[in-house]
């Protein structure tokens, strides 16, 4: 019946002169964010163009605000996905990799990054593979990197984090489940809490938390700054996505098909960078406009006792991330 209907849509376009296929394959994208993010939209342009450069042989369906996964279950569904013809995809953010590589952690290093320029560099480099290098054996294939952003400190309260430990001294703080930012939670005075992203704004709404880190679209797209007080400019760590597929159903799609999706997501992955920076610029501009949180800035200097602070980290993790490849990664960035 179905494929009678097919067949009778067919026809009528086929006599029009068009190609129609019916989509071999289906890729489903989950992500946790907002459509009108950074990472939204470039799941939304890798949707449109996949289809384009497969004439419609492959359809990415996207699933927004974690309505198909929440937060890095989808790592899970992903592994033990067998379908050669459904493939899950998702970008969770890189310390959401923490149960399957110990390398990936070093984004989550305090103060790595100067700025985006800086993780560029190191995105770009040979050394991404090293990063990420052992995730096919977990069923995971590592396809592109995506911005969002460097993450701003968020809290409830009469003052602003500004002093360390003492602004952060008895208070909570939502973090991803990373093993680093729980660390570095601890390190400036504060106490960590994982939580799922999807809990965060009712977390601070009702006080589970007192504050969280983030980048500025996510603070601003879900409307965290409506339940805080202050927003201190940190930039202590980057916000990015590691681009993954279930490796099985990488391995069985034909070459053309991986050739249209791989330079789909270059695409993206350029779109992505610009969605990344705009956002960044107007989302900051937004949240200071709303007036229901005081964005306050932070000089170098004060910067820099934050980055004393949470120096610790960086020796606790040394040997589990692999010193070499911190050493590498310090001389690649010019330290
Ligand atoms: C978070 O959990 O705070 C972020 O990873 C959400 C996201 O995907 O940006």
């Amino acid at each position: 019946m179905k494929s009678l209907f097919r067949a009778l849509l067919i026809v009528p376009l086929a006599l029009a002169g068009m190609q129609v296929y019916a989509a071999d394959y289906t890729i489903k994208f989950s992500h946790v964010v907002a459509a009108q993010t950074p990472k939204g939209k470039a799941a939304e342009l890798f949707a449109k163009l996949v289809e384009e450069r497969t004439n419609g042989r492959v359809k990415v369906e996207v699933f927004p605000n974690s309505q198909l996964y929440n937060d890095n279950k989808v790592l899970e569904a992903m592994r033990l996905s067998d379908s050669k013809t459904t493939g899950l995809m998702a970008a969770p953010s890189l310390s959401k990799f923490v149960k399957f590589s110990k390398t990936l952690q070093t984004f989550d290093l305090p103060y790595l990054f100067k700025d985006i320029n800086d993780v560029h560099k190191l995105v770009d480099s040979p050394l991404m593979d090293r990063l990420s290098s052992g995730l096919d054996k977990k069923g995971l294939r590592a396809l592109t990197v995506w911005d969002n952003g460097m993450k701003v400190f968020s809290i409830n309260g009469d003052k602003p984090l500004r002093n360390v430990p003492a602004d952060f001294k008895g208070k909570k703080f939502r973090i991803q489940s990373s093993k680093i930012a729980a660390s570095m939670i601890e390190h400036l005075g504060g106490t960590p809490q994982k939580l799922p992203f999807k809990e965060v704004y009712t977390a601070l709404g009702q006080g589970v938390v007192d504050g969280q880190e983030n980048a500025w679209s996510n603070v601003y797209s879900k409307k965290f700054h409506e339940v805080q007080s202050f927003v201190s400019v940190s930039n202590h760590s980057y916000l990015g996505y590691l681009v993954v597929v279930s490796d099985e159903f990488w391995k069985n799609l034909p070459a053309d098909i991986r050739t249209a999706v791989s330079s789909s997501l270059k695409d993206a992955t350029a779109a992505n960078r610009k969605y990344a920076a705009e956002a960044d610029k107007a989302d900051r501009k937004k949240i200071a406009a709303d007036k229901y949180a005081k964005v306050v800035d932070m000089t170098d200097a004060e910067r820099d006792v934050w980055r004393k602070a949470t120096a610790p980290v960086w020796t606790e993790f040394r040997d589990e991330i692999g010193g070499e490849l911190i050493d590498d990664v310090n001389k690649l960035l010019g330290r």
